[in-house]
Protein backbone atom coordinates (compact mmCIF):
# COMPACT_ATOMS: atom_id res chain seq x y z
CA UNK A 1 0.00 0.00 0.00
CA UNK A 2 1.89 3.40 -1.31
CA UNK A 3 1.50 5.67 1.84
CA UNK A 4 0.65 9.20 0.11
CA UNK A 5 -0.73 11.59 2.88
CA UNK A 6 -2.27 10.98 6.21
CA UNK A 7 -5.53 9.66 5.40
CA UNK A 8 -3.92 6.53 4.16
CA UNK A 9 -2.38 5.98 7.33
CA UNK A 10 -5.85 6.78 9.03
CA UNK A 11 -7.47 3.65 6.46
CA UNK A 12 -4.65 1.59 7.52
CA UNK A 13 -5.64 1.75 11.19
CA UNK A 14 -8.89 1.36 10.50
CA UNK A 15 -8.10 -1.82 9.06
CA UNK A 16 -5.84 -3.11 10.96
CA UNK A 17 -6.25 -1.67 14.78
CA UNK A 18 -8.31 -4.36 17.00
CA UNK A 19 -12.18 -2.51 16.66
CA UNK A 20 -12.04 -0.70 20.60
CA UNK A 21 -8.76 0.54 19.96
CA UNK A 22 -10.10 1.98 16.83
CA UNK A 23 -12.88 3.27 18.21
CA UNK A 24 -10.83 4.87 21.17
CA UNK A 25 -8.60 7.02 18.76
CA UNK A 26 -10.92 8.16 16.67
CA UNK A 27 -13.75 8.94 19.31
CA UNK A 28 -15.64 12.16 19.34
CA UNK A 29 -18.22 13.43 22.16
CA UNK A 30 -21.40 13.17 21.28
CA UNK A 31 -22.66 13.44 17.77
CA UNK A 32 -18.69 14.24 17.04
CA UNK A 33 -19.82 17.53 15.33
CA UNK A 34 -16.32 19.86 17.25
CA UNK A 35 -14.22 16.62 15.84
CA UNK A 36 -15.66 17.09 12.41
CA UNK A 37 -15.47 20.30 12.24
CA UNK A 38 -11.77 20.56 13.14
CA UNK A 39 -11.30 19.55 9.67
CA UNK A 40 -13.70 21.21 7.86
CA UNK A 41 -12.97 24.35 9.17
CA UNK A 42 -9.81 24.16 7.19
CA UNK A 43 -11.38 23.97 3.71
CA UNK A 44 -13.52 26.96 4.49
CA UNK A 45 -10.14 29.01 4.33
CA UNK A 46 -8.56 29.82 1.18
CA UNK A 47 -4.72 31.27 0.33
CA UNK A 48 -3.96 34.38 -1.34
CA UNK A 49 -0.97 33.16 -2.39
CA UNK A 50 2.28 35.10 -3.90
CA UNK A 51 4.05 34.61 -6.94
CA UNK A 52 7.44 35.54 -8.31
CA UNK A 53 9.18 35.42 -4.81
CA UNK A 54 12.30 33.03 -5.06
CA UNK A 55 11.26 29.78 -3.25
CA UNK A 56 14.17 28.15 -4.45
CA UNK A 57 15.75 27.78 -0.63
CA UNK A 58 13.38 26.96 1.86
CA UNK A 59 13.48 26.95 5.40
CA UNK A 60 11.19 25.44 8.00
CA UNK A 61 12.97 25.70 10.94
CA UNK A 62 11.21 27.59 13.78
CA UNK A 63 11.43 27.57 17.61
CA UNK A 64 8.97 27.10 20.40
CA UNK A 65 9.73 28.46 24.20
CA UNK A 66 13.29 28.78 22.71
CA UNK A 67 13.98 25.43 21.60
CA UNK A 68 14.52 24.98 18.04
CA UNK A 69 12.47 22.66 15.93
CA UNK A 70 12.92 21.32 12.34
CA UNK A 71 9.18 22.11 11.43
CA UNK A 72 5.97 23.52 12.97
CA UNK A 73 4.82 20.09 13.92
CA UNK A 74 5.20 18.94 17.62
CA UNK A 75 3.05 15.47 18.75
CA UNK A 76 -0.07 16.68 20.86
CA UNK A 77 -0.42 14.57 23.77
CA UNK A 78 -2.39 11.32 23.77
CA UNK A 79 -2.63 8.41 25.98
CA UNK A 80 -1.95 4.43 25.49
CA UNK A 81 0.19 4.28 22.84
CA UNK A 82 0.69 0.62 23.21
CA UNK A 83 -2.41 -0.04 21.91
CA UNK A 84 -1.11 1.39 18.63
CA UNK A 85 1.99 -0.26 18.84
CA UNK A 86 3.70 -2.59 21.58
CA UNK A 87 6.63 -0.31 22.27
CA UNK A 88 4.00 2.48 22.32
CA UNK A 89 5.38 5.49 23.71
CA UNK A 90 8.88 4.78 23.68
CA UNK A 91 8.90 4.66 19.51
CA UNK A 92 7.03 8.10 19.63
CA UNK A 93 9.76 9.71 21.78
CA UNK A 94 12.19 8.27 18.84
CA UNK A 95 10.63 9.28 16.13
CA UNK A 96 9.71 12.67 17.09
CA UNK A 97 13.85 12.70 18.15
CA UNK A 98 14.90 11.45 14.49
CA UNK A 99 12.33 14.00 13.10
CA UNK A 100 13.56 17.04 15.16
CA UNK A 101 10.55 17.57 16.71
CA UNK A 102 8.84 18.11 20.29
CA UNK A 103 6.89 15.39 21.50
CA UNK A 104 3.96 16.14 24.35
CA UNK A 105 3.94 12.58 26.32
CA UNK A 106 0.64 12.03 28.32
CA UNK A 107 0.37 11.79 31.80
CA UNK A 108 -1.63 8.67 30.10
CA UNK A 109 1.24 7.10 28.84
CA UNK A 110 1.73 3.29 28.49
CA UNK A 111 5.21 3.45 29.35
CA UNK A 112 6.74 5.65 32.40
CA UNK A 113 8.42 8.98 31.81
CA UNK A 114 11.69 7.19 33.01
CA UNK A 115 11.34 4.95 30.01
CA UNK A 116 10.47 7.62 27.49
CA UNK A 117 13.38 9.55 28.66
CA UNK A 118 15.77 6.13 28.33
CA UNK A 119 14.48 5.99 25.00
CA UNK A 120 15.51 9.18 23.11
CA UNK A 121 18.15 10.47 25.15
CA UNK A 122 18.42 14.51 24.51
CA UNK A 123 15.15 14.27 22.73
CA UNK A 124 13.01 17.72 23.10
CA UNK A 125 10.32 16.79 25.17
CA UNK A 126 7.30 18.50 27.33
CA UNK A 127 4.82 16.65 29.70
CA UNK A 128 1.43 16.87 29.72
CA UNK A 129 -0.76 16.77 33.19
CA UNK A 130 -4.22 15.86 34.14
CA UNK A 131 -4.11 16.98 37.62
CA UNK A 132 -5.49 14.44 39.99
CA UNK A 133 -7.43 14.69 43.29
CA UNK A 134 -4.73 12.85 44.88
CA UNK A 135 -2.18 16.34 44.81
CA UNK A 136 0.84 14.34 46.14
CA UNK A 137 0.87 12.17 42.97
CA UNK A 138 0.15 15.10 40.27
CA UNK A 139 2.80 16.95 42.10
CA UNK A 140 5.59 13.86 42.03
CA UNK A 141 4.89 13.23 38.23
CA UNK A 142 5.95 17.34 37.23
CA UNK A 143 8.44 16.99 39.72
CA UNK A 144 10.43 14.12 37.84
CA UNK A 145 8.88 15.53 34.49
CA UNK A 146 11.44 18.07 35.20
CA UNK A 147 14.06 15.88 36.91
CA UNK A 148 14.47 13.30 34.05
CA UNK A 149 14.80 16.62 31.35
CA UNK A 150 11.14 17.57 29.69
CA UNK A 151 11.39 20.92 28.53
CA UNK A 152 7.90 22.42 29.54
CA UNK A 153 4.69 21.73 31.57
CA UNK A 154 1.41 21.24 29.60
CA UNK A 155 -1.43 21.54 32.03
CA UNK A 156 -4.58 20.54 30.22
CA UNK A 157 -7.95 22.54 31.15
CA UNK A 158 -10.56 20.87 29.42
CA UNK A 159 -10.69 17.68 31.17
CA UNK A 160 -12.60 17.99 34.56
CA UNK A 161 -14.27 15.63 33.51
CA UNK A 162 -14.30 12.75 30.65
CA UNK A 163 -16.60 13.45 27.27
CA UNK A 164 -18.87 10.90 26.72
CA UNK A 165 -17.78 8.99 23.56
CA UNK A 166 -20.51 6.57 22.82
CA UNK A 167 -18.85 4.38 21.00
CA UNK A 168 -16.16 3.40 24.59
CA UNK A 169 -19.47 3.72 25.84
CA UNK A 170 -20.58 0.79 24.00
CA UNK A 171 -17.70 -1.44 23.80
CA UNK A 172 -16.84 -1.27 27.19
CA UNK A 173 -13.23 0.30 26.85
CA UNK A 174 -10.87 -1.28 29.05
CA UNK A 175 -6.97 -1.14 28.78
CA UNK A 176 -5.89 -4.80 27.80
CA UNK A 177 -4.97 -6.36 31.16
CA UNK A 178 -1.22 -6.56 29.91
CA UNK A 179 -0.87 -2.46 29.66
CA UNK A 180 -0.74 -0.02 32.76
CA UNK A 181 -0.63 3.87 33.20
CA UNK A 182 2.68 3.30 34.01
CA UNK A 183 2.55 6.95 35.64
CA UNK A 184 0.25 6.73 38.20
CA UNK A 185 0.70 2.65 39.01
CA UNK A 186 0.12 2.14 42.38
CA UNK A 187 -0.52 5.53 43.21
CA UNK A 188 -4.20 4.79 43.76
CA UNK A 189 -6.14 2.38 46.29
CA UNK A 190 -8.72 -0.38 45.16
CA UNK A 191 -8.61 -2.24 42.17
CA UNK A 192 -11.96 -0.73 39.88
CA UNK A 193 -9.59 0.12 36.92
CA UNK A 194 -13.40 1.08 34.94
CA UNK A 195 -12.36 4.65 34.28
CA UNK A 196 -9.78 4.71 31.27
CA UNK A 197 -7.73 2.19 33.68
CA UNK A 198 -8.18 4.04 36.73
CA UNK A 199 -10.54 4.22 39.30
CA UNK A 200 -13.68 6.71 38.77
CA UNK A 201 -13.26 10.11 39.45
CA UNK A 202 -9.88 10.39 40.28
CA UNK A 203 -9.13 13.68 38.30
CA UNK A 204 -9.48 16.90 40.23
CA UNK A 205 -12.69 18.84 38.79
CA UNK A 206 -12.01 21.30 41.28
CA UNK A 207 -9.15 23.24 39.84
CA UNK A 208 -9.06 26.82 38.83
CA UNK A 209 -6.75 29.63 37.80
CA UNK A 210 -4.92 29.50 41.01
CA UNK A 211 -3.58 26.06 40.52
CA UNK A 212 -1.58 27.81 38.31
CA UNK A 213 0.43 29.29 41.00
CA UNK A 214 0.54 25.82 42.84
CA UNK A 215 2.20 24.45 39.64
CA UNK A 216 4.60 27.44 39.77
CA UNK A 217 5.89 26.56 43.10
CA UNK A 218 6.62 22.95 42.07
CA UNK A 219 8.82 23.41 38.82
CA UNK A 220 10.92 26.01 37.29
CA UNK A 221 9.67 24.52 33.64
CA UNK A 222 7.57 26.94 31.36
CA UNK A 223 4.10 26.14 31.66
CA UNK A 224 1.99 25.86 28.60
CA UNK A 225 -1.97 25.50 29.06
CA UNK A 226 -3.69 23.64 26.71
CA UNK A 227 -7.65 23.80 25.86
CA UNK A 228 -8.06 27.69 25.62
CA UNK A 229 -11.09 28.68 23.06
CA UNK A 230 -12.12 31.88 23.62
CA UNK A 231 -10.60 35.44 24.42
CA UNK A 232 -11.39 35.66 27.92
CA UNK A 233 -9.16 32.66 29.28
CA UNK A 234 -6.40 33.51 27.12
CA UNK A 235 -6.20 36.44 28.90
CA UNK A 236 -6.54 34.80 31.88
CA UNK A 237 -4.23 32.27 30.55
CA UNK A 238 -1.59 35.35 30.52
CA UNK A 239 -2.29 36.91 33.26
CA UNK A 240 -1.71 34.00 35.36
CA UNK A 241 1.88 33.84 34.02
CA UNK A 242 1.69 30.81 31.47
CA UNK A 243 4.52 30.67 28.58
CA UNK A 244 2.44 29.39 26.07
CA UNK A 245 -1.56 28.67 25.29
CA UNK A 246 -2.22 25.61 23.01
CA UNK A 247 -5.82 26.33 21.44
CA UNK A 248 -7.31 23.18 21.57
CA UNK A 249 -10.89 21.46 22.14
CA UNK A 250 -9.06 18.02 22.94
CA UNK A 251 -10.00 16.70 19.48
CA UNK A 252 -13.64 17.17 19.79
CA UNK A 253 -13.64 14.75 22.50
CA UNK A 254 -14.76 16.83 25.38
CA UNK A 255 -17.80 19.47 24.54
CA UNK A 256 -19.34 18.88 21.09
CA UNK A 257 -20.37 21.75 19.73
CA UNK A 258 -17.58 24.00 21.00
CA UNK A 259 -15.71 25.56 17.53
CA UNK A 260 -13.23 24.49 15.86
CA UNK A 261 -10.16 24.64 16.76
CA UNK A 262 -8.91 27.11 13.85
CA UNK A 263 -11.45 29.43 13.81
CA UNK A 264 -10.85 30.36 17.42
CA UNK A 265 -6.95 30.71 16.71
CA UNK A 266 -7.93 34.33 15.69
CA UNK A 267 -9.60 35.62 18.72
CA UNK A 268 -7.29 34.17 21.18
CA UNK A 269 -3.88 35.73 19.03
CA UNK A 270 -5.79 38.85 19.19
CA UNK A 271 -6.75 38.74 22.71
CA UNK A 272 -2.64 37.47 23.39
CA UNK A 273 -0.82 40.32 21.51
CA UNK A 274 2.20 38.19 21.50
CA UNK A 275 2.56 38.07 25.23
CA UNK A 276 2.62 34.44 25.13
CA UNK A 277 3.34 32.03 22.45
CA UNK A 278 -0.04 30.13 20.73
CA UNK A 279 0.01 26.85 19.73
CA UNK A 280 -2.51 24.76 17.80
CA UNK A 281 -3.67 21.68 17.66
CA UNK A 282 -7.28 19.31 16.06
CA UNK A 283 -7.76 18.38 12.61
CA UNK A 284 -4.60 18.78 11.09
CA UNK A 285 -4.26 16.92 8.26
CA UNK A 286 -2.02 17.87 5.60
CA UNK A 287 0.87 20.45 4.99
CA UNK A 288 -1.26 23.61 4.01
CA UNK A 289 -3.42 23.18 7.11
CA UNK A 290 0.07 23.48 8.97
CA UNK A 291 0.15 26.97 6.53
CA UNK A 292 -2.91 28.26 7.64
CA UNK A 293 -2.63 27.74 11.00
CA UNK A 294 0.40 29.54 10.94
CA UNK A 295 -0.80 32.69 9.04
CA UNK A 296 -3.45 32.76 11.37
CA UNK A 297 -0.97 33.06 14.06
CA UNK A 298 0.09 29.64 15.98
CA UNK A 299 3.69 29.68 16.54
CA UNK A 300 3.64 25.79 15.80
CA UNK A 301 1.07 22.96 15.66
CA UNK A 302 0.27 19.25 17.15
CA UNK A 303 -0.84 16.35 15.48
CA UNK A 304 -2.52 14.04 18.13
CA UNK A 305 -4.88 10.96 15.93
CA UNK A 306 -2.10 11.27 12.74
CA UNK A 307 0.57 10.34 15.30
CA UNK A 308 -0.97 7.32 16.33
CA UNK A 309 -2.16 6.07 13.02
CA UNK A 310 1.85 6.53 11.96
CA UNK A 311 2.71 4.34 15.13
CA UNK A 312 0.27 1.27 14.07
CA UNK A 313 1.26 1.49 10.78
CA UNK A 314 4.98 0.76 11.63
CA UNK A 315 5.74 2.03 14.95
CA UNK A 316 8.70 4.95 15.19
CA UNK A 317 9.00 4.33 11.56
CA UNK A 318 5.16 4.85 10.54
CA UNK A 319 5.47 7.96 12.72
CA UNK A 320 8.56 9.13 10.65
CA UNK A 321 6.60 8.19 7.66
CA UNK A 322 3.73 10.56 9.42
CA UNK A 323 5.73 13.48 9.76
CA UNK A 324 8.08 13.56 6.67
CA UNK A 325 4.81 13.58 4.45
CA UNK A 326 3.32 16.55 6.93
CA UNK A 327 7.04 18.19 6.44
CA UNK A 328 7.18 17.68 2.86
CA UNK A 329 3.63 18.98 2.12
CA UNK A 330 4.24 21.96 4.68
CA UNK A 331 7.42 22.63 2.37
CA UNK A 332 5.72 22.30 -1.26
CA UNK A 333 2.87 25.25 0.68
CA UNK A 334 5.00 27.23 1.81
CA UNK A 335 6.84 27.37 -1.81
CA UNK A 336 3.59 27.59 -3.85
CA UNK A 337 2.39 30.38 -1.45
CA UNK A 338 5.46 32.31 -1.78
CA UNK A 339 7.08 31.90 1.70
CA UNK A 340 10.50 31.11 2.00
CA UNK A 341 10.83 31.05 5.37
CA UNK A 342 8.87 30.77 8.42
CA UNK A 343 9.07 34.72 8.71
CA UNK A 344 7.11 35.10 5.90
CA UNK A 345 3.85 33.81 6.74
CA UNK A 346 1.39 36.50 7.54
CA UNK A 347 -2.37 37.02 8.01
CA UNK A 348 -2.60 38.24 4.36
CA UNK A 349 -1.46 34.69 3.05
CA UNK A 350 -5.33 33.39 3.78
CA UNK A 351 -8.76 35.13 3.20
CA UNK A 352 -10.45 34.35 6.84
CA UNK A 353 -13.75 35.76 7.54
CA UNK A 354 -14.41 35.60 11.10
CA UNK A 355 -18.11 33.38 11.97
C1 LIG B 1 -6.17 12.78 23.12
N1 LIG B 1 -5.92 14.04 23.66
C2 LIG B 1 -5.28 14.12 24.88
N2 LIG B 1 -4.96 15.34 25.39
C3 LIG B 1 -4.30 15.44 26.56
O1 LIG B 1 -4.02 16.55 26.98
N3 LIG B 1 -3.94 14.31 27.24
C4 LIG B 1 -4.24 13.06 26.81
O2 LIG B 1 -3.88 12.06 27.43
C5 LIG B 1 -4.96 12.95 25.60
N4 LIG B 1 -5.32 11.73 25.12
C6 LIG B 1 -5.87 11.61 23.88
C7 LIG B 1 -6.11 10.36 23.34
C8 LIG B 1 -6.60 10.24 22.05
C9 LIG B 1 -6.84 8.88 21.48
C10 LIG B 1 -6.89 11.40 21.29
C11 LIG B 1 -7.41 11.30 19.87
C12 LIG B 1 -6.68 12.66 21.82
C13 LIG B 1 -6.15 15.26 22.85
C14 LIG B 1 -4.94 15.56 21.98
O3 LIG B 1 -3.88 16.07 22.75
C15 LIG B 1 -5.24 16.64 20.91
O4 LIG B 1 -5.84 17.74 21.53
C16 LIG B 1 -6.12 16.14 19.77
O5 LIG B 1 -5.88 14.79 19.48
C17 LIG B 1 -5.86 16.98 18.54
O6 LIG B 1 -6.71 16.64 17.51
P1 LIG B 1 -6.32 15.65 16.29
O7 LIG B 1 -4.92 16.01 15.82
O8 LIG B 1 -6.43 14.27 16.82
O9 LIG B 1 -7.37 15.97 15.27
Amino acid sequence: MAMVCLLDFEAYAEKYLPKMAWDFFAAGADECSTRDENILAYKRIRFRPRMLRDVSMLDTRTKILGTEISFPVGIAPTGFHQLAWPDGEKSTARAAKAMGTCYIASTYSTCSLEEIAAAAPGGFRWFQLYIHRNRAVSKQLVQQAEALGFQGLVLTADLPYTGKRRNDVRNGFQLPPHMKLKNLEGAFEGNDQSEYGLPPNSLDPSVTWDDIYWLRSLTHLPIVIKGILTKEDAELAVRHGVQGIIVSNHGGRQLDGAPATIDALVEVVEAVRGRVEVYLDGGIRKGSDVLKALALGAKCVFIGRPALWGLAYKGEEGLQDVLRILHDEFRLSMALAGCASISEIGQDLVQFSKL
